[in-house]
């Protein structure tokens, strides 16, 4: 089974100017603990894909379906959000989407965990586990998110997103606050997940070395519409579309390495392991 699949959607906002569509046909599919990157620039329509597969937006057209379950807007009641939450999680590239500013960051993590029905007495060692996944500890997980730097915050989203156990997950911009050792940390732990849980992604990001790091196929986009679509390796090595090439010499590529290849410095912080 597909862990997400689009197939020919649109999206037309109701207050867009010139009525130009945010999407116009675009198909895709991830596969049952693939990741899947998405590149574009801005405003190509890559959150507006995001928010469709939340639940956030309807689609104007086409289908859209994610472990089975067609998603057409909002899942309407109380038990079908929750369930929708369990099929797919977000991290936006700012976490003060996703955290409640007045609550602290350990406590969130608990009532997540709490409504995801891990028993009271096991969510607060839960919550300290999955901090720890991320590189924080106790201190951060008693401070409210303003408390935090935007990496730490950044962070404390992602292990809030993995407490609800979702089945995937889409990172937008996710690590791009992040220090590149702390991103290694982090990209680590994801590929990590993969290969315990089965967990997909997909990764919404402008740097290279982070699709060429953690997925296995790219999708280009462009004004709504999908101009590549093919493996990684292949895509950043030999793109066929202007499109893509033009948008992959204006993007910085940092550490253009990839999974399995060896250790070589600068890229060395990249491969340290999240497991140890
Ligand atoms: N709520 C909205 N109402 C009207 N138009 C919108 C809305 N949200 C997005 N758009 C428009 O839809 C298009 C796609 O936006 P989207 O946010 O999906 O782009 P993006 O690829 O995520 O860009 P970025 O890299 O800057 O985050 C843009 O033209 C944007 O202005
Ligand atoms: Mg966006």
């Amino acid at each position: 089974m597909k862990a997400i699949e689009l197939i020919g959607v649109s999206k037309v906002y109701p207050q867009a100017t010139g009525g130009r569509a945010a999407l116009d046909d675009v198909s895709l599919a991830v596969e049952q603990g693939a990741s899947l990157g998405l590149i574009g620039e801005s405003g190509s329509g890559k959150t507006t894909i995001a928010k469709i597969l939340l639940g956030l937006e309807p689609a104007s057209g086409g289908e859209v379906v994610i472990a089975g379950h067609r998603i057409d807007g909002r899942p309407r009641g109380r038990r079908a959000r929750i369930e929708h939450a369990r099929r797919i999680q977000i991290v936006f590239q700012d976490p003060y989407l996703s955290l409640n500013p007045r609550l602290a960051v350990g406590d969130a993590i608990e009532r997540t965990l709490r409504l995801h029905s891990v028993e009271r007495s096991g969510a607060r060692r839960r919550a300290l586990e999955l901090l720890a996944q991320v590189g924080l500890g106790e201190r951060e997980a008693d401070a409210l998110p303003g408390m935090l730097s935007g990496g730490q915050r950044q962070r404390a989203a992602i292990a809030r997103a993995l407490a609800v156990g979702p089945r995937v997950l889409i990172l937008d911009e996710a690590v791009a606050a992040l220090d590149v050792s702390v991103q290694a940390q982090v990209l680590n732990l994801f590929n990590d997940l993969r290969e315990a849980e089965g967990l997909s992604y997909l990764f919404i990001t402008h740097n290279l070395a982070v699709v060429q790091y953690v997925t296995d196929d790219a999708v280009v986009l462009r004004q709504g519409r999908v101009v590549e679509h093919g493996p990684t390796r292949e895509l950043l090595a030999r793109p066929t579309s202007p499109y893509t090439v033009e948008l992959l010499d204006s993007i910085p590529r940092g550490i253009p390495r990839r999974r399995h290849d060896p250790v070589v410095a600068p890229a060395a912080a990249l491969t340290e392991s999240t497991s140890s």
